[in-house]
């Protein structure tokens, strides 16, 4: 860890974790939908490591396997938690339309140890480094397959704001609370689902509204852009001119800020270190925790 302040320690609003307390509501064995299915599973079914919930079929081509069901004991299935159709949630990462070698090489760098998070009390990443570990490269390269030929939706409304809707933690990602509180937004971006229960039911439909700072979107553009002189390196020299990403460089566009901001962060902060990360180590060297917080929120705001 090179960040020394505790004004610079890892934000809770990019990382949140779950209280001690936490229990997600009981099974009632009823048959829950979502709008646009006639599919209907039971809340252990959509909680089950195991299962990739599949509620709009007509969206995705064959599922492989090891995206829908997994492989008992610990190749959990990777559209349990990155969904069926690969948009992820805030608490992990979207996968659809990433390159299929940036894919590999990113499970071999955290299944190597390269690649780790900067908040490692984080259930969802534990449980990806744990099936890292036990998958084959046969069942990766399926779903390197699988996840790189879909194309990304467009999920994400970003309002800059002062005020924001006051959250709790529902489950490793931020949700608003129904009391209609609010509160300062400070300097943090507050990604919530639109639908908490749809998004809980992991429908691949669900939409976010990403609550930035007033000015974040241009300060965020202009270091995109410029580089702010010298501070950083013009992102699209390697992530394309619409930052939908290159050759095997990842896209930034329209992705989860919560997601992309833990990304610079931790590359800042030595914990994402994969052969890869050499490329990044110079554009993040000089970023404070306001510009990345910037670059995550004008991102975000692109479409995919
Ligand atoms: C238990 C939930 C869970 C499951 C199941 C899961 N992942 Fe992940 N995955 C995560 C989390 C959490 C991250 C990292 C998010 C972060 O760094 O903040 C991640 C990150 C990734 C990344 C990096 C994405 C990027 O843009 O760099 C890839 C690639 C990936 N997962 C592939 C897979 C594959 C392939 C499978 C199935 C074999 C899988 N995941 C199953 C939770 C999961
Ligand atoms: C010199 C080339 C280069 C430049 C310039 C560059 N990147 Fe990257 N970026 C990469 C590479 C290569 C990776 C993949 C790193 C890895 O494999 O771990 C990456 C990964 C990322 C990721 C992680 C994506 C994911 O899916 O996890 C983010 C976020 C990111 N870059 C943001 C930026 C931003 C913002 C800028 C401009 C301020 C920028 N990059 C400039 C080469 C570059």
């Amino acid at each position: 860890m090179t960040v020394a302040s505790e004004e610079e320690a890892p934000p809770a609003w990019a990382y949140p974790v779950n209280p001690p307390d936490f229990k997600p509501s009981p099974d009632d064995g009823e048959l829950k939908h979502v709008a646009g299915s006639t599919a209907g599973y039971k809340l252990s079914e959509i909680r089950d490591l195991f299962v990739a919930p599949d509620w709009h079929p007509e969206d995705h081509g064959p599922m492989p396997e090891v995206v829908m069901h997994g492989r008992k004991p610990q190749v959990y299935a990777c559209g349990c938690c990155h969904r069926a159709d690969g948009p992820g949630g805030p608490e992990n990462s979207s996968l659809a339309g990433l390159p299929v070698a940036y894919i590999i090489q990113q499970v071999a760098d955290i299944k190597s140890g390269a690649r780790k998070t900067s908040v490692p009390q984080r259930g969802p990443t534990q449980a990806m480094t744990l099936l890292s570990t036990a998958a084959t490269d046969a069942e990766v390269a399926a779903a390197a397959a699988y996840f790189a030929a879909l194309k990304p939706k467009p999920l994400i409304r970003v309002v800059e704001t002062q005020t924001v809707p006051k959250t709790y933690v529902a489950g490793w990602f931020l949700a608003a609370m129904k009391t209609g509180d609010t509160e300062p937004i400070g300097q943090r971006i507050i990604e919530v689902p639109e639908d908490v229960e749809q998004f809980e039911r992991r429908d691949t439909h669900s939409r976010f509204v990403v609550y930035v700072p007033v000015g974040s979107l241009q300060k965020g553009k202009t270091l995109v852009d410029t580089g702010a002189a010298g501070k950083t390196i013009q992102c699209r020299i390697c992530h394309g001119p619409d930052l939908k990403g290159l050759g095997p460089i990842p896209a930034i566009a329209g992705r989860s800020p919560s997601y992309i901001f833990r990304q610079l962060y931790d590359f800042k902060a030595g914990n994402r270190a994969g052969i890869g990360s050499a490329l990044m180590k110079p554009t993040v060297a000089n970023l404070t925790p306001e510009d990345m917080l910037s670059l995550a929120a004008y991102t975000s705001s692109l479409a995919p």
